[in-house]
């Protein structure tokens, strides 16, 4: 049997401080979304274990498939810039023009599969905030978004 497990915030205030600073990281993220196609931002951060937190945003491109996602756009520099560092966490949020979206923002397929290798050459697991207007959903192992995984590491631990 396959179990996953997450937890709902519905009150900003049981926040840790550290996470409320995150999550406004991945907010602030958001301006810098190059999204003229989609109209939908999408912002994150990633905290690391050596205390550098890493924003991304989505950055589209006139031939489509050659765009970003937020996540990996995230991710992807924190491996180029600070190689070999754990993540500690990660946030994600999303925006249209109506302001930030009612539910929580949940990556994508690629994402997930990225966020997963890099929880894998990481110390242990990673907490993923998934962020809406009045409503949280964390995940505290990256496994549980990816279930019978793709990896190229032969060891069934993993
Ligand atoms: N997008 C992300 O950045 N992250 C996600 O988790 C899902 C989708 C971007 C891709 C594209 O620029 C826009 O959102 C609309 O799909």
């Amino acid at each position: 049997m396959l179990t996953i497990s997450y937890t709902e915030i519905d009150d900003f205030n049981d926040l840790q401080d550290w996470e409320r600073k995150l999550i406004d990281q991945a907010k602030d993220a958001l301006a810098s979304s190059y999204s003229p196609y989609s109209h939908f931002r999408v912002g994150a951060a990633v905290l690391l274990g050596n205390g550098e937190v890493i924003q991304g945003s989505n950055q589209e491109n006139g031939a489509y498939p050659s765009g970003l996602c937020a996540e990996r756009v995230a991710l992807f520099y924190a491996g180029a810039r600070f190689p070999g560092v754990p993540i500690k966490a990660m946030a994600v949020v999303a925006s249209t023009a109506e302001g930030l979206t009612v539910n929580p923002i949940s990556p994508c397929g690629a994402c997930r599969q990225v966020m997963l290798e890099y929880q894998q050459i990481s110390d242990k697991p990673y907490s993923l905030y998934m962020v809406g207007q009045n409503r949280i959903i964390r995940v505290d192992d990256i496994k549980f978004l990816l279930p019978f995984s793709f990896t190229n590491v032969n060891d069934a631990s993993k």
